[in-house]
């Protein structure tokens, strides 16, 4: 866990506006995150659910997908808000093994409406994450 600088108290609120535009009617649980690339621009994400449940979307992954489909691969930090005084936004399972994906060192910063928040690794928050190095032909079809 690490302490928050200025960066990451931006991030929270971009992610913050990010969760009003959360389409939820189903959970009624508002989730908002926005992921800082290297270079510095910022791509915030909402949850967008849908009546048949399995095919609702993260905000993370939303947050994510929106800056790969725009060229982004390199992410410093992800900050996710809930709308919650009870508990802070820590990513799902399949949202970590996205992060994972990009950047293990990315800074992920949990929090929440009421202002408390978290800052952790997404390395830390998936150890031994699947990788694409197990992807490697030699590995599964040894000669
Ligand atoms: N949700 C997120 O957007 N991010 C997470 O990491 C956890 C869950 C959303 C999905 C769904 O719309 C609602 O929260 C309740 O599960």
């Amino acid at each position: 866990m690490g302490d928050l600088n200025q960066s990451d108290k931006e991030l929270i609120a971009e992610a913050s506006e990010a969760l009003k535009n959360a389409y939820a009617p189903y959970s009624k649980f508002r989730v908002g995150a926005a992921v800082k690339t290297d270079g510095g621009t910022v791509y915030r994400g909402c949850n967008v659910e849908n009546s048949s449940y399995g095919l609702t979307n993260c905000a993370e992954r939303t947050a994510i997908f929106k800056a790969v489909s725009d060229g982004e691969r390199e992410f410093d930090s992800l900050a996710i808000v809930v709308e919650s005084a009870d508990g802070l936004g820590t990513p799902c399972g399949s949202c970590r093994q996205v992060l994972s994906e990009f950047n293990l060192s990315m800074d992920v910063i949990m929090a929440n409406t009421a202002g408390e928040a978290e800052k952790m690794s997404a390395a830390e928050l998936l150890p031994k994450s699947f990788a694409a190095e197990q992807l490697d032909q030699e590995k599964i079809n040894p000669k």
